[in-house]
């Protein structure tokens, strides 16, 4: 009879996918300056979910240095897609725009510089692909927009919903019939927090 490993925490931490060189310099720049990025294993995640979806229209709200956007680009340039990515901060999206061009993505993922929740209430749709990973109050008014621009069986991406600021939102996710959703207690080393919720939903109605 099969058992549970015993020491579950520490064999999963054994098993986080490694990255390229970009990568991992980009992971290594974020411990040292605290930037909140999704880590390997989100990062993962979201080219799986992209690439297992076809999805070639993705929509990700809060860039940073660009490193979850090289994920979701490498998936949507194998679809010939693209990536529009928004972020508040300027110097944060130059740095992304420099290292997307590293990546060889520049044609591929856009960066654009703004307030998200006042660039998706500008934008049209359809997307297949909505990642969440700004500030967690902004997430609520955020699922009217996605709502709106996701297409019809369109998959929403939220991480970080262990978070206080995003209660309001999860309960929304769960009331709301236009969703199926479900939310994940995670392990996510290199993430930040290493322990907490991500939230996968699709549009139903
Ligand atoms: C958690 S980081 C994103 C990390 C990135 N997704 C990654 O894993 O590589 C959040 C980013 O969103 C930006 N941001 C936060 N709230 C925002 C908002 N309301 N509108 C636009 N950008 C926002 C922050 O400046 C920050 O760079």
């Amino acid at each position: 009879m099969s058992t549970m490993m015993p020491d579950l925490e520490g064999y999963f931490r054994g098993l986080v996918p490694g990255g390229d060189d970009l990568v991992l310099e980009l992971e290594e720049e974020a411990a040292r300056e605290s930037i909140p990025i999704v880590g390997p294993v989100v990062g993962e995640l979201l080219f799986v979910l992209a690439t297992a979806t076809g999805a070639a229209r993705i929509l990700e709200l809060g860039t940073a240095t660009g490193y979850s956007g090289i994920f979701l680009g490498r998936a949507a340039a194998a679809s010939h897609g693209r990536v529009i990515t928004l972020e508040h901060d300027e110097a944060m999206a130059a740095r992304a725009r420099a290292n997307l061009s590293r990546a060889r993505l520049a044609q591929v993922v856009e960066v654009r510089v703004g307030e998200a929740l006042k660039l998706m209430a500008e934008m049209f749709g359809p997307f297949d692909l909505i990642f969440l990973d700004i500030d967690k109050e902004s997430y609520r008014p955020a699922l009217a927009h996605a709502q709106r621009l996701l297409r019809l069986g369109g998959l929403l991406v939220a991480d970080n919903v262990g978070f206080s600021g995003a209660a309001d939102f999860n309960r929304e996710l769960l009331k709301n019939p236009a969703w199926r959703a479900v939310h994940l207690l995670s392990l996510l080393p290199r993430h930040s927090p290493e322990q907490d919720g991500l939230a996968l939903a699709v549009r139903v109605a």
